[in-house]
């Protein structure tokens, strides 16, 4: 039997960017081959925060058409979307009632999240963690492969499902999440003390898997970097080391290598050839893409046949919790 990896993504922009891309999607295409993989675009957990109805909708579609376009295969992987596996919510119900709020209370996504909130901050916000444990553990998953912000979500789903499992007998397999640290936490191109987000207001923060060529070269020329000449691997330099880590992810080559090429070689330099590789590797995604997203008729059936599998296999997990809970099943 093959062991399972289950991972997620938000619907929550035009499309992914190149954070989550070298942070998480792109394990998620090689690890495809040897296991069997749940992918999900988790459209409930977008609605934690206010949505506009006509964005979400785009945005489901364009989330999982790239996926498509990065390499997930529909026939290998099950990749569906959240909402269409009703036991997801089913089972989050149960699972708040195994979950203490100090162990929400301490979640730092709530904390940076529901500060960011202008109006209201929702209950869905702070349970937020509870549907993700449920994601996980409803596939027995044993990999989840991640960036770093999400570690704190996985510790807490192991702590959910041991609490579980030692009341009511082995029901949930315990997670284990799979970092690249390399690649783990991408920074913002605009502010290299947080991480590049898909919400982030500044445009020039973020480089979307959808962003045209132009649009790449300019958002990397603005990169905020520092006033030193030299191209080098150095922690301190925030912006430089973050952009170089994205060259080096992109390139495959070593930090040696890569601070020989540029020996001499000043800034702009440097960022022309980082927008460059980033074109090169973004642009047979986008080839892709734009035939998946023109043909929503076979978006939508591969969601629903992989919909269909996914809840003949959260159904039976659904059950099994519902047996040992006491109810009449
Ligand atoms: P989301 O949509 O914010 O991000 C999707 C994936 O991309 C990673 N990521 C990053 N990696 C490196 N650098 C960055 N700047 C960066 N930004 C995002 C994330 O860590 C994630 O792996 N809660 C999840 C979605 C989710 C999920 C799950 C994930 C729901 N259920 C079950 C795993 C398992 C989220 O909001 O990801």
């Amino acid at each position: 039997m093959k062991k399972v990896i289950f991972s997620g993504i938000q619907p929550s922009a035009q499309s992914p960017h190149i954070g989550n891309y070298l942070g998480a999607l792109r394990q998620w295409v090689e690890l495809q081959k040897n296991y069997q993989a749940y992918y999900c675009v988790v459209d409930l957990h977008a609605i934690t925060v206010p949505q506009e109805k006509k964005k979400l909708n785009d945005s489901i579609y364009a989330t999982y058409a790239m996926l498509l376009a990065i390499g997930i295969d529909p026939n290998m992987s099950n990749i569906f979307v959240q909402s269409h596996v009703r036991q997801h919510t089913e089972l989050t119900w149960i699972l708040n009632c195994f979950t203490h709020l100090g162990e929400l209370n301490r979640m730092t996504q709530f904390k940076e999240k529901s500060a960011k909130q202008t109006k209201i901050v929702s209950a869905g916000l702070y349970d937020y963690p509870v549907l993700m444990a449920v994601d996980i553990l409803l596939y027995h998953t044993n990999i989840i492969p991640v960036g770093e912000d999400q570690v704190q979500h996985i510790e807490l789903t192991r702590d959910i499902a041991d609490r579980f499992n030692n009341a009511y007998g082995e029901v949930f397999t315990l997670p284990t999440a799979r970092i690249v640290k390399e690649t783990a936490r991408i920074m913002s191109l605009s502010d290299p003390k947080n991480k590049m987000s898909k919400s982030d207001a500044n445009l020039n923060a973020t480089v979307f898997l959808t962003d045209k060529p132009d649009v790449i070269r300019k958002k990397i020329m603005s990169a905020v970097t520092d006033s030193k000449k030299s191209i080098e691997f150095d922690k301190k330099r925030l912006g430089l080391y973050n952009l170089l880590g994205i060259y080096k992810a992109v390139t495959g080559e070593s930090e040696k290598e890569i601070e020989n090429h540029f020996s001499g070689k000043g800034y702009k330099e440097f960022k022309s050839e980082l927008a460059e590789a980033l074109i090169e590797i973004i642009k047979p995604m986008q080839q892709k893409y734009t035939t998946y997203i023109a043909d929503k008729t076979t978006l939508e059936i591969y969601m629903r046949q992989n919909a269909h599998k996914a809840a003949i296999v959260a159904e039976q997990t659904v059950r099994r919790v519902k047996e040992k809970l006491g109810f009449i099943i």
